[in-house]
């Protein structure tokens, strides 16, 4: 599904990615660990296109978009949920899921299966954005990636500040688009998490992918945590 190999990038004259290779694979849920600055997000933004890769490939189901303008390459049917805060400005919820089906042509029908997952956002639809408690923003974001229909879906530390609740319902929207057949990539520093839904976890470590590991590899006293997350 995706590919990269030998990926260099960074902002400005900073290099962060130095000859990241990564891969995700269709069904699954790849999850991305390493510590603060290691350079995840910047990964992330760089499958995006958000970041140019200097150097290297990125492709998606064999099609070469590294060299895609960023707003392109959700197009290819590229989810993606930013960490942090998101600003979305004076749009209502409605809207903001409204650019998010005209990405790639989607209707009604997805609307209403992507409303079925968040129904604290059908309850919202003419709310402006702005004014959604935080937990509620990372929802609309996650519905407005799923609006397109993704093949692929990036979710860069989803939970961030979240109470349990608004974590469990993270995770099954997660489980349920891997049943779905949809390729996961899953930055997330909660080892307990990581576990319980990961394939595959791949520890990042200066700016390069150090290594790649199987679940069923891993388990809570992996010295891998230890090494490259610090817990
Ligand atoms: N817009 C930017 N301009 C310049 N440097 C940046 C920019 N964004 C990130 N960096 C730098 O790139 C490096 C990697 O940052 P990145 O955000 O990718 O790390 P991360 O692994 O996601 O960290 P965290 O766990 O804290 O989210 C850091 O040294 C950071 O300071
Ligand atoms: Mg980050």
């Amino acid at each position: 599904m995706l590919k990269l190999e030998g990926v260099f990038g960074g902002y400005g004259g900073a290099t962060v990615l130095r000859d990241v290779s990564f891969s995700a694979a269709a069904a699954e849920v790849t999850c991305v660990m390493g510590r603060n600055g290691v350079g995840k997000t910047t990964l992330m933004r760089a499958i995006m296109g958000l970041v140019r890769a200097e150097k290297g490939s990125i492709q998606l189901d064999r099609l070469e978009i590294a060299n895609l303008p960023a707003h392109e390459v959700p197009r290819h049917g590229i989810g993606y949920v930013p960490q942090g805060r998101r600003l979305f400005g004076p749009l209502t919820v409605a809207e903001n899921l409204e650019i998010g089906l005209m990405t790639r042509g989607r209707g009604h029908a997805v609307r209403e299966s992507v409303l079925d997952l968040f129904p604290r956002l059908r309850e919202r639809l003419g709310q402006v954005s702005a004014t959604l408690s935080g937990g509620e923003q990372q929802m609309l974001a996650i519905a407005r990636a799923l609006c397109l229909e993704p093949k692929l879906l990036l979710l860069d530390e989803p939970t961030e500040g979240l109470q349990p609740s608004m974590i469990a319902a993270i995770r099954d929207v997660v489980v349920g688009l891997k049943a779905a057949g949809v390729a996961v990539v899953l930055v997330e520093q909660r080892v307990e998490a990581v576990l319980g839904m990961a394939d595959r976890v791949a520890f990042m470590d200066h700016g390069q992918v150090v290594e790649t590991v199987a679940r069923q590899g891993l388990d809570a006293k992996s010295p891998l945590f230890r090494q490259y997350v610090g817990v």
